[in-house]
């Protein structure tokens, strides 16, 4: 069997590490990949964003699944190409993918199938949004329509702070064209916790809970970044609040997005607030999460490419998602600097010494290859990852394998997972 992987972080990486150990043993390719999926796939001079170069390696090499991991290409409609080329692909189509392409879209939908959420309003001119501000108060929420790279959404704790951040979209078109139209949000107070489900666009399997840690300090100071860190399961998802989520916001949003013939295949992913009222959704994201893809493949018990197949072929169903008792903690190592300016091409040492601490594995993200050493080539560097038989279990062998781990400039947080631990 071959398997193509799309893709070149941190997710891929453990996306790959994962398929690799699938008892069909495929052959794996990967789009275009980094130092660490090279040791267990073949990668390709091919970005995740270059749809016809993609299309065009398929097309000759006929892989049996292409797994998309990041959001561009599905946005872009990559599954769709693919699909005509009668290739099998785990991954929503361009029209189930605007979920995560489209603010505006995703809020619709939430909208009509009832979906608890924040409560928001459109605007494309910036009096009408300035005027809307001004009525609601801070704290406020104002979010780019359009894919901003993680940059788009400004949670503002005063009412100028917002007025700058319409500015910044709507006027000085800071997100060009996916800034263009803006929500103004209600600002939802809560813990967050990412909840990712499977679908074949009839049914859903939800995939253990995580949790995410956006800002780059300790604390949740400092700004937003990719992710720095995260774990799973995630505590403040109870297991009487996973059923809720399940009907509430992935059975509703399915069902509206079918009544509008949308078939959604692959990974739907809510962000959602734990809120006094109840869990309401914040985003959705069309993939898998990036790093919270780290900490739940490699707590699964089986195999993942029959759950993939399945979404494909419409007969998903939840035994064929199991997990082992243990948790997981991933620590993201980050360049000096990110998430703002960061130098690439600092060697990376002590990769072998953190791989052989217990139960520990380091997913590569931003890491290339040069003359057998290995270089930082992104702002987020590793994903230093670990299962342990109870979270404080993991997140000491996850800094265990952290400590080993050297390169120039190198930072990462302590706190990954204290959250979960908060008033035990
Ligand atoms: P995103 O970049 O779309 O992942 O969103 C960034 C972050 O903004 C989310 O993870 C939340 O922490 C925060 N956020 C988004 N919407 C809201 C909201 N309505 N209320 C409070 N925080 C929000
Ligand atoms: N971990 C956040 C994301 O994947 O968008």
């Amino acid at each position: 069997m071959k398997v193509l992987v799309i893709g070149g972080g941190g997710r891929e990486h453990a996306l790959v590490w994962t398929l690799a150990r699938d008892s069909r043993k495929p052959r794996i390719f990967c789009a275009p990949g980094n130092a660490g999926t090279a040791e267990l796939a073949t990668n390709l001079n091919v970005g995740a964003e270059d749809v016809p170069a993609i299309v065009e390696w398929a097309r000759v090499n006929r892989p049996d699944l292409t797994v998309v991991g990041p959001e561009a290409p599905l946005c872009a409609g990559l599954v769709d190409a693919l699909e005509k080329e009668g290739l099998r692909v785990f991954g929503p189509s361009r029209a189930a993918a605007q979920m995560e392409g489209s603010k505006v879209f995703a809020k619709e939908i939430m909208t009509a199938a009832g979906v608890p959420t924040a409560q928001s309003s459109t605007f494309t001119e910036v009096a009408p949004a300035l005027a809307f501000v001004r009525s609601v108060g801070a704290p406020i929420v104002i979010k780019a329509e359009g894919l901003a790279a993680g940059k788009g959404v400004t949670v503002c704790t005063t009412v100028a702070e917002a007025e700058r951040a319409v500015r910044e979209s709507l006027e000085d078109k800071a997100f060009g064209e996916a800034g263009a139209r803006i929500l103004v949000e209600e600002f939802l107070d809560g813990e967050e916790a990412s909840i990712l489900a499977l679908s074949d666009g009839a049914h859903v399997v939800m995939l253990a809970s995580a949790q995410d840690h956006k800002r780059i300090f300790d604390g949740d100071q400092g700004p937003n970044t990719g992710g720095m860190g995260a774990y799973s399961p995630a505590p403040v998802v109870t297991a009487e609040i996973l059923p809720v989520i399940e009907r509430e916001v992935f059975g509703r949003t399915l069902a509206e997005l079918r009544k509008r013939g949308i078939t959604y295949k692959g990974v739907l992913y809510a962000g959602i607030m734990m809120t006094r009222n109840g869990p309401k959704v914040l985003e959705f994201n069309c993939r898998f999460g990036d790093p919270e893809t780290q900490v739940i493949l490699p707590r699964l018990a089986g195999d993942l490419i029959p759950a993939l197949e399945a979404c494909i072929d419409g007969t998903l169903r939840p035994e064929l998602v199991t997990y082992k008792p243990e948790s997981c903690v991933c620590v993201v190592m980050a360049a000096g600097g990110y998430p703002g300016t960061y130098r690439k091409g600092q060697e990376i040492h002590g990769l072998a010494e953190a791989a052989r601490v217990k139960d520990a594995v380091v997913f590569h993200a931003g890491t290339k290859l040069q003359e057998g050493r290995v270089l930082t080539a992104g702002g987020r560097v590793l994903g230093v990852t670990a299962l342990g038989k109870g979270l404080k279990d993991a997140v000491a062998q996850a800094y265990a394998a952290v400590d080993k781990i050297t390169f120039d400039g190198a930072s990462f947080r302590k706190d990954i997972a204290a959250k979960a631990f908060k008033g035990k």
